[in-house]
C-alpha cells in the first residue's frame, strides 16, 4: 500500500480556489501517483517538493505561522 500526500491539485474540488505556483495539473499528479505505486513506495509526497513545503509547515512556530496571511486560521 502507498500512502499519498498530495499538494494542491487543479481539480473540480479546487475549481474555486485561487491558483498559485504550488498547484499541479491532475494529469501530472496522476503520472506521479502511478510512478510511486508502481515503484512500491510506502509513502509518496506528490509532487516531490511537497515534502519540503510540509516540513516547513510542521516546523514553523504557531505564532509565526499565524502571521502568514495565506496560512493563518488553518
Ligand atoms: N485537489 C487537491 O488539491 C487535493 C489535495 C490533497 C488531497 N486531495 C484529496 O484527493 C481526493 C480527490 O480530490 P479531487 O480534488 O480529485 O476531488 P474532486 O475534484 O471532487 O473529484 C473527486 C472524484 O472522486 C469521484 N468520486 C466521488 N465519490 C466517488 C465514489 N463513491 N466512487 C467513485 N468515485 C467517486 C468523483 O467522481 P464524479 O465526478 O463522478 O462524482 C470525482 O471524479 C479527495 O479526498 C481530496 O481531499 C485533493
Amino acid at each position: 500500500m502507498t500512502t499519498l500526500k498530495l499538494g494542491p491539485v487543479d481539480t473540480p474540488m479546487t475549481a474555486t480556489h485561487a491558483k498559485n505556483a504550488l498547484f499541479s495539473s491532475a494529469a501530472r499528479v496522476a503520472r506521479l501517483i502511478v510512478r510511486a505505486i508502481d515503484g512500491g513506495a510506502k509513502e509518496a509526497f506528490v509532487p516531490g517538493y511537497w515534502r519540503w513545503i510540509m516540513w516547513g509547515v510542521r516546523n514553523t512556530p504557531e505564532a509565526l505561522f499565524q502571521r502568514i496571511g495565506a496560512l493563518s486560521r488553518r
